[in-house]
């Protein structure tokens, strides 16, 4: 390493270790434990974690002798590999579980899985499951802190704190922006947990679908509710689009994907009603040619979506830290 990349690196350490504060909640389970505050300082030290994996040595000891296991019930291949580094780069021992060779897979249910890792003693389980509500059933059974990384149609909170991420570095802010939520608004925890967290965040957000895949009553949460995708992006600051979830659909909710793409994909001409400069997100995997064109989703002058995965790291280490710092606050 050069002098300089030396003090570079030294500098991002010393700035994380200044930003370290012990998470307001025992879990994370859903964006709504975070207040404004604390979400600021969230993303103030994810900043810094950014800093260090740009370095060529990433790695801390911040969870030295920790162990942190990823509790997969469902597939995925970027939350559980952000999870995994992000353990790594903090150097805690990290355990992955794949669901279908454990015991779940012969009918062992979630609490049992539970009560008998939880036996195994780690200090950080991050879950991601099918049903809505089991990461805080979860969390119930288990002495260690939870960190709900999906779970059904609820909540993924570090993807929302992650996006928000994405954003203020694009934008030097969040607050005062218009984020339109594309797509299939019905079955996505990230939508859920990103109207929460951009709302606390002070952005403005739009909910843009077709109306059978809207949930009922959407405008409840204090957002506009668009079927008409040109109307829903015009002036957006923000694309944030959701991929349409085929495995979570019991019969027909659009007439194929082809027509799906020709009312609400993302294409360039769709995206010129929304404000100069805008930019596209998706949280992955994309659908491309259903709810998005490559045509946008690969240019980097208007597309996040490399950022967003970047980030996600990041994001997960703060999350990890400050909840290692909880431990150590409460003496364990
Ligand atoms: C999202 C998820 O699993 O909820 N993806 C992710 O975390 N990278 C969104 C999705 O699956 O469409």
């Amino acid at each position: 390493m050069t002098a300089s990349a030396h003090d570079t690196a030294h500098a991002a350490i010393e700035t994380i270790r200044a930003r370290v504060f012990a998470f307001p909640k025992r879990h994370f389970l859903s964006a709504g434990d975070l207040n404004a505050p604390q979400a600021a300082d969230l993303l103030d030290l994810a900043d810094a974690f950014v800093a260090l994996n740009r370095q060529t040595s990433k790695t801390l000891d911040i969870l030295k002798g920790r162990t942190l296991m990823n509790l997969f019930f469902e597939n995925s291949t970027r939350t559980q590999s952000s999870f995994e580094l992000a353990g790594k780069r903090l150097g805690a021992d990290v355990v992955n579980m794949n669901p279908k060779t454990s015991s779940v897979a012969k009918g062992e249910t979630l609490i049992d899985t539970a009560v008998t890792l939880n036996a195994m003693r780690p200090d950080l389980l991050v879950v991601r499951h099918a049903s809505s509500g089991a990461a805080s059933l979860l969390s119930q059974k288990v002495s260690g802190h939870v960190v709900n990384a999906g779970d059904g149609q609820h909540e993924h909170p570090t993807q929302a704190l992650l996006d928000a991420l994405s954003i203020r570095r694009a934008f030097g802010r969040v607050s005062g922006l218009t984020v339109a939520i594309c797509g299939d608004v019905l079955h996505s925890r990230v939508a859920r947990s990103n109207v929460a967290l951009l709302h606390t965040l002070g952005a403005s957000v739009r909910l843009v679908g077709p109306p059978t895949l809207m949930p009922a009553q959407a405008e409840r949460w204090g957002v506009a509710v668009h079927h008409d995708i040109k109307a829903g992006l015009a002036g957006a600051d923000v694309v944030m689009m959701l991929r349409l979830q085929l495995e979570r659909m019991q019969g027909a909710f659009v007439p194929s994907t082809r027509e799906y793409f020709r009312f609400y994909g993302l294409d360039r001409e769709k995206l010129s009603r929304a404000a100069p400069g805008a930019k596209v997100m998706h949280p992955g995997p994309m659908n491309r040619g259903v709810e998005i064109d490559s045509d946008v989703a690969d240019d980097p002058a208007i597309s996040l979506i490399q950022d967003q995965v970047e980030m996600g790291v990041a994001a997960r280490m703060a999350v990890l830290t400050s909840l290692a710092a909880r431990i150590e606050e409460a003496g364990r």
